[in-house]
């Protein structure tokens, strides 16, 4: 199956319901709301994904897209998959999945230019336009919905989704109400995404002999090592107990061997760092 081509833009939509005012005005068809979920998977060349859609048949999605805000090229194959869930299950445990994408779409068509008026779940509202082949149609549409520079968005909606802390912070919860604290009583959780897009959790795990106690980031390492990783793209820790839980001395150091000073931080909800302000100094063999 030869590759197919688009040229695309995705803007933040501040005002989702004039653009759909917009787009009906200049006469665009519309194809109604289409639920979609979009399972991502780990260790691809480019993306591929699963898009599950009511109504609509399932799809497997390749493609190839520069992360870049202007009109941006996509090469791209779409097959249709009979077996949705057989599929999903057996590139998961091929490649792993990333991140899973809900949405509701509101598909139009105008002058053959789709238009996307998406209300991503964690993410919120964008507007996307995909013009076939070279585009030619497409900045002409772009002015008349008025879709802004400052609102035009480079990454996908995985990349976005992954970017936010949400994610690591349900994988630290799940892990927290696990942990084995009947010594102090203090349930903590953490979580830590690599580069390939999975996530490794932990707990703390008391003992009677206080000290063989271990925290939850320590945890969390020992199952990224086990699984063969080597790198901390970034980190969640939650306490039940406490709204912003600072990991201990040694888990900063732990955390460090294994993430840059930029490696973001997330200290439940409302906190954000980075491993490099946690510990400023880090002790590390390659400054020798
Ligand atoms: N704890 C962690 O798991 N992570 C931290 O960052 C701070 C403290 C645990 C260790 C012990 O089981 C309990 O919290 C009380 O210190």
């Amino acid at each position: 199956m030869a590759a197919q081509r688009n040229l695309e833009i995705k803007a933040r939509d501040a005002d989702p319901r004039r653009s759909l005012e917009l787009a009906l005005e200049l006469g665009a068809e519309d194809h109604g709301e289409i639920e979609q979920r979009d399972t991502y998977f780990a260790r691809t060349t480019g993306r591929l994904k699963l898009r599950e859609q009511e109504p609509g048949q399932t799809e497997l999605v390749q493609y190839r897209r520069a992360d870049q805000t202007g009109p941006r090229v996509s090469d791209y194959r779409v097959v249709p998959i009979a077996e949705a869930e057989a599929v999903r299950e057996a590139l998961d445990a091929a490649l792993g999945t990333l991140v899973v994408v809900e949405k509701s779409r509101r598909l139009l068509v105008w002058e053959g230019v789709r238009i996307h008026l998406d209300v991503v779940e964690g993410l919120g509202s964008f507007v996307e336009l995909e013009a076939p082949g070279e585009g030619e149609r497409l900045s002409d549409l772009r002015a008349k919905l008025d879709i802004r520079d400052e609102g035009l968005v480079a990454q996908s909606y995985s990349d976005l989704l992954l970017a936010t802390p949400g994610l690591l912070l349900e994988a630290a919860e799940r892990a927290m109400r696990n942990a084995y604290a009947p010594h102090s009583g203090f349930k903590v959780g953490a979580a830590l995404r690599s580069p390939t897009g999975a996530v490794y959790a932990g707990a703390n795990v008391e003992n009677a002999a206080y000290p063989q106690g271990q925290c939850a980031e320590t945890s969390a390492i020992g199952a990224l090592v086990a699984a063969g990783e080597r790198e901390i793209v970034a980190v969640a820790v939650v306490a039940e107990q406490m709204d912003v839980c600072p990991p201990c001395g040694g888990c900063r150091q732990r955390l460090a061997e294994f993430g840059a000073a930029e490696t973001p931080v997330y200290l439940g909800e409302s906190y954000a760092t980075t491993l490099g302000d946690l510990l400023p100094l880090s002790f590390g063999l390659e400054s020798r």
